[in-house]
């Protein structure tokens, strides 16, 4: 029923044998940073290439200061402490994402709380945060809390799904106006920008990802980009075990974390993002070719919106229904063309099951509808 789709995806990739959903691609000086910064046995959390690492990520999102971190999930769990969240907070989010969001806010001892998302971005909703908020907080000391549980809401966290950008402007003034700060999950959407600005700075903190199924890859690898100096200050104490600066000697003045991405990540993630422009370029033209293809076909293919542009991470259709889903991706991973479904929702999962959600009509359409198709770069 959809060898038209195998075919197609074999045709692009022209190759035999399994088709990944996402592999990195080192094309460029990957191997002469690894071996300089191998060379200069700075291969842990202080060295050069991570601090040109934070400077080049600044630079190409606009965002005042980067913090590296071990990784994505780390990033979101510092961003969250660093606004307060605690035992006594609540974290509001959508229902539809990656695993890595409720960790972080379990690893705060805080609870999520659930919003649905829009249908064409697959983000946060604006209108569904508001009605939450409208209807199930009141506002106290300059604060927002949950009427429900009267425990403080410390963030809202949006993301931008496979590099689809989100309606942050909307959530961001819904944030102002409850007095509620925001961290974008910008993991996914290194190069993509609405209105010419780049995802993740829009938000009190964004985060980004470098894991190896990401854009550009450092093996392993997170940052917060941020515009706020005193956040910035505080989030590179915490991420480098909150020692006090001196010569010798080895003092702490809070409780920190090891979380500063190792120097040898760093150098594989110079060497990638001189190449970011060309993989985005490439990404774009598959994404072309997926589009093209899928016209007047009964499921369609997501498309970025106007005044967006995605970095089309991910390439994503959406299918007529569940059977259809299962059909799809059983045929498709059977003929060596990997195919992935969007996550389970969160409310969902045995652990966030008693959470309190809005309605989740749109999280809980997509769910079953929705699947990635391989998008690795190829190079022309
Ligand atoms: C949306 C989202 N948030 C957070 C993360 C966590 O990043 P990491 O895997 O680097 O911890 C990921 C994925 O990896 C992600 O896709």
């Amino acid at each position: 029923m959809f060898d038209d789709v195998v075919d197609f995806v074999r045709s692009i990739y022209g190759k035999e044998g399994v088709i990944p959903l996402h592999e990195p691609l080192f094309i460029g000086n990957e191997k002469k940073y690894l071996n300089e910064c191998i060379d200069s046995t700075f291969v842990s959390s202080i060295g050069q290439f991570v601090n040109i690492f934070e400077e080049k990520i600044s630079h190409y999102t606009g965002a005042k200061y980067t913090i590296s971190t071990v990784n994505g999930t780390a990033a979101l769990h510092i961003a969250l402490k660093l606004l307060g969240t605690d035992e006594n907070s609540e974290v509001i989010t959508q229902p539809l994402t990656f695993i890595a969001i409720c960790n972080a806010i379990s690893y705060c001892n805080a609870k999520p709380i659930f919003v649905d998302v829009d249908k064409d971005t697959m983000g946060l909703s604006p209108k569904s945060l508001e009605t939450f908020l409208v209807t199930q907080t009141i506002q106290k000391n300059g604060s927002c809390y949950n009427k429900k549980t009267d425990k403080k809401i410390t963030a809202v966290i949006a993301m931008h799904t496979f590099g689809f950008p989100c309606r942050v402007n909307d959530i961001k003034k819904i944030c102002k106006q409850y007095n509620i700060k925001l961290i974008e999950d910008s993991a996914e959407s290194l190069g993509s920008f609405i209105n010419n600005q780049h995802t993740g700075t829009y938000g009190d903190m964004g985060i980004i990802s470098f894991n190896g199924n990401k854009i550009i890859t450092g093996g392993g690898g997170g940052c917060i980009i941020t515009n706020d100096e005193n956040l910035a200050k505080i989030a590179k104490h915490i991420t480098t075990t909150a020692k006090v600066p001196h010569k010798w000697e080895f003092a702490h003045d809070m409780v920190g974390y090891n979380y500063r991405m190792p120097n040898i990540n760093a150098a594989l993630l110079v060497a990638q993002l001189e190449n970011l422009e060309k993989f985005l370029k490439n990404k774009r033209e598959l994404a072309m070719a997926y589009k093209d293809f899928f016209t007047d076909k009964a499921y369609y293919f997501v498309e970025e919106r106007i005044n967006t542009c995605s970095n089309y991470w991910l390439n994503t259709i959406i299918l007529k229904d569940i059977t259809q889903r299962n059909l799809f991706l059983d045929e498709t991973n059977a003929k060596g063309v990997m195919t992935r479904p969007i996550w389970v929702l969160m409310n969902e999962l045995s652990i966030y099951q008693s959470s309190q959600c809005a309605e989740l009509i749109n999280a809980e359409w997509l769910a079953k509808r929705v699947v990635n198709l391989p998008s690795s770069v190829i190079l022309s």
